[in-house]
């Protein structure tokens, strides 16, 4: 079972859409088009960011014609990307209310809300018909889902037979366990990470066929690693005063202060082997 209520409260505050409007008119962007790379450090919230998301969009194959599900859409930086990038349409569904209206608010600000939408929903109970996608689409969700046997089922259901699963998510390591908090959970409560092979095995389960199994924990633990270079330099530069004031658009927005803890937790966790990070592009046999 999925903690609904603990999941929703660790993802945003009520008052997210004002402080969100607040950053980004700190930012310069109050008013007119909002450029995706600017929203980037806030809205594709995974390890990697932007550069994961054009990994996997390159790995599932997409085209203007693609109907595609983003499950756990979260501010909707991946979708309003592959809807810009592809031209196709994109659903997303997220538990956060305040991430979905969010989301919503971004996707109109973007001139983008003919093409993409959101729902608030459980992935665990997609409130669409069968075989309504072509591919069904999830980043760094499934840490926050216990049962990924319905999670696998419910995006398999949902699929059109051939259609595709694009996945990307942290996974366990050496069995050692995690420093918390994490980004996607402040304790072991609302964290389920799980081994590869038992990954493998859910999603065969469900009836996915694997197409694309690819380990990015080395791509990951370079990336934490310039992270933190950046962030020292940033700090040195603050402390001669001689660096411009950091942005107001990241993820400390709409996760708290506390946020520099917790990624700097994932990326202590994947240095020490005890997290990894999977792609994988799955198939729904015809
Ligand atoms: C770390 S964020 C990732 C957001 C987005 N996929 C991205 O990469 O930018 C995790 C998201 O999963 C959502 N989530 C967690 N459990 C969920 C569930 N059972 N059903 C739907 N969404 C869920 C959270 O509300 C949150 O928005």
């Amino acid at each position: 079972m999925v903690d609904s209520v603990k999941v929703v409260s660790h993802y945003g505050e009520k008052d997210f859409l004002e402080r969100l409007d607040a950053a980004l008119a700190a930012a310069g962007l109050r008013d007119g088009a909002l450029p995706p790379e600017a929203l980037a450090p806030l809205d594709q919230f995974h390890t990697r960011g932007l550069a994961a998301t054009e990994e996997l969009a390159t790995a599932v194959g997409l085209d203007a014609s693609s109907k595609v599900l983003d499950i756990g859409s979260g501010l909707g930086g991946p979708s309003r990307y592959l809807a810009s990038k592809y031209g196709c349409r994109v659903q997303g569904i997220d538990l956060s209310p305040a991430f979905v209206a969010a989301a919503r608010h971004l996707a109109r600000r973007s001139g983008m809300a003919d093409r993409v939408s959101y729902d608030c929903a459980n992935a665990l109970d997609l409130p669409y018909e069968a075989e309504s996608f072509d591919v069904a689409w999830t980043q760094h969700v499934a840490m926050n889902i216990a049962d990924r046997d319905t999670l696998y089922r419910e995006a398999a259901r949902v699929l059109k037979k051939g259609g595709r699963l694009a996945l990307y998510d942290v996974v366990t390591g050496n069995g050692e366990p995690l420093h918390f908090p994490v980004p996607w959970s402040r304790e072991p409560a609302t964290s389920f990470l799980m081994a590869p092979d038992a990954m493998r095995a859910s999603l065969e389960g469900a009836g996915f066929r694997i197409l694309d199994w690819t380990d990015r924990t080395e791509a990951a633990r370079a990336w934490f690693d310039e992270r933190r270079r950046a962030a020292a330099a940033g700090a040195a530069a603050a402390a001669a005063a001689t660096a411009a004031a950091p942005s107001p658009l990241g993820l400390h927005l709409a996760m708290g202060p506390d946020f520099a803890v917790m990624a700097g937790n994932l990326g202590r966790n994947i240095a020490e082997g005890r997290a990894a990070v999977l792609q994988v592009v799955a198939e729904r046999p015809r």
